[in-house]
């Protein structure tokens, strides 16, 4: 049995947090050693969409997965069961030393049960966030993912209190600091050199950014209505580029709905963007609006205004320190509250503690004190 640490990753927010952790490991060995072990990429395949995947491997030079598990999309069961499956599998075939997984998607979830009933340790990157809403199925996995681990790392002081509350003993917590915004830190300039926004008729500043894919927001018809009409009208005041989630379109298509966006001059509706493109856009953004978490702590980090599509966030240093206000998916709140950055109201944020880029050399610090 092979002494390994399996990182694994399914879904696009999980690569540019792998990213950072690899260029971590990479700075103290380029034999691919820590303590003892040696580390390889298991892919889940949760996402396998070329731009939603490989295109972030590229761009931020991951190296190809050493395992692919093409688990490919399914219902919430469907999904998860197969990667429960599937990772076992590979870990009764070949064995690992830990698994270190990242946030809350189904993978995070599915791969620290696999891992932890073959007795292997699990170290959890994103640790303790909780939104308190269990009709997420993010915060599903977030909680069983958390009880499950070994080593909890956390990006915000929210996740602290979080798991002291929840009973998660002190020493298993480490408070390492975010490392999306690593990788943010690192790649920031590359893509501030690309032509955007000019090659999309855009003007620096002058323009809003808009993702969307959360079920609350894509799923019910109406709802999701609601939210196009306001961005025709919005686009009437300022250009808005709206790079599609392929589960938004499916949902747009479906509905009938495509018809609205292409037709309005304003509004730009286009394919999921590459890593770069989107950090690009996002720094040079009067105003993000968007129901992704990731984009949220990002914005803040950039200190661009951001419109959180949401009731409720894991992530509320991006509230209180951060540029990010909760306005739902309610038409009138969205509309008042970007009428708001309009005219130059909003908070203009703070930096937050451990956001600096160094969040993942933290984390190798905490892998090279334990003993596998
Ligand atoms: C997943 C994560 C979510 C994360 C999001 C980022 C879970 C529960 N959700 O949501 O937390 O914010 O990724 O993108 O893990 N699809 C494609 N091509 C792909 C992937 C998905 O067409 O490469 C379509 C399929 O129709 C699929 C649907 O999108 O059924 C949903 O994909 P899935 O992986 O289940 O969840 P996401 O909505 O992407």
């Amino acid at each position: 049995m092979e002494k390994v640490i399996d990182l694994v990753a399914g879904a696009r927010p999980n690569f540019m947090k792998l990213a950072a952790v690899i260029w971590a490991l990479q700075a103290i060995s380029t034999e691919r050693e820590i303590s003892g072990c040696s580390w390889r990429i298991v892919h889940t395949g949760q996402h396998y969409d070329p731009g939603m995947n490989e295109v972030f491997f590229e761009q931020l030079g991951i190296p190809q997965p050493d395992v692919h598990l093409e688990v490919g999309s399914g219902t919430h069961g469907v999904q998860t069961a197969r990667i429960l499956e599937r990772y076992e599998a590979h870990l009764l075939e070949r064995g690992a030393a830990a698994t270190v997984v990242f946030g809350d998607v189904n993978s995070t979830a599915a791969c620290a049960l696999a891992a932890v009933k073959l007795g292997l340790p699990v170290v959890h990157v994103e640790a303790g966030l909780r939104s308190f809403d269990r009709s997420m199925p993010e915060e599903i996995n977030r909680v069983v993912t958390d009880t499950l681990s070994e080593m909890l790392l956390v990006s915000e002081p929210s996740g602290i209190e979080n798991l002291k509350r929840e009973g998660i003993a002190n020493g298993k917590v480490h408070y390492v600091g975010n490392v999306m915004i690593d990788t943010l830190v690192r790649e920031l300039p590359q893509a501030l050199g690309l032509g955007l926004p000019r090659e999309l008729g855009l003007k620096n500043g002058e323009y809003g950014l808009v993702t969307m894919h959360r079920p609350s927001n894509v799923d019910d018809p109406r709802i999701l209505k609601g939210i196009l009409e306001l961005m025709l009208q919005m686009s009437e005041k300022i250009p808005l580029v709206f790079p599609v989630h392929p589960r938004t379109r499916k949902a747009i298509d479906t509905n009938g709905f495509t018809g609205m966006l292409s037709g309005a001059p304003g509004l730009k509706y286009i394919d999921p963007l590459p890593y770069h493109h989107n950090l690009c856009l996002m720094a040079r953004a009067k105003v993000v609006l968007t129901d992704s978490g990731g984009m949220q702590e990002e914005t803040s980090y950039l200190k661009v205004p951001c419109l959180t599509l949401r009731e409720n966030t894991e992530r509320p240093i991006t509230l209180t320190l951060g540029t990010s206000r909760l306005v739902g998916n309610d038409p009138a709140w969205i509309g008042a509250a970007f009428n708001e950055v309009l005219a130059g109201n909003w908070h203009k944020g703070e930096d937050i503690p451990l956001w600096d880029g160094k969040a993942a050399e933290r984390i190798v610090q905490v892998l090279l004190n334990y003993d596998f």
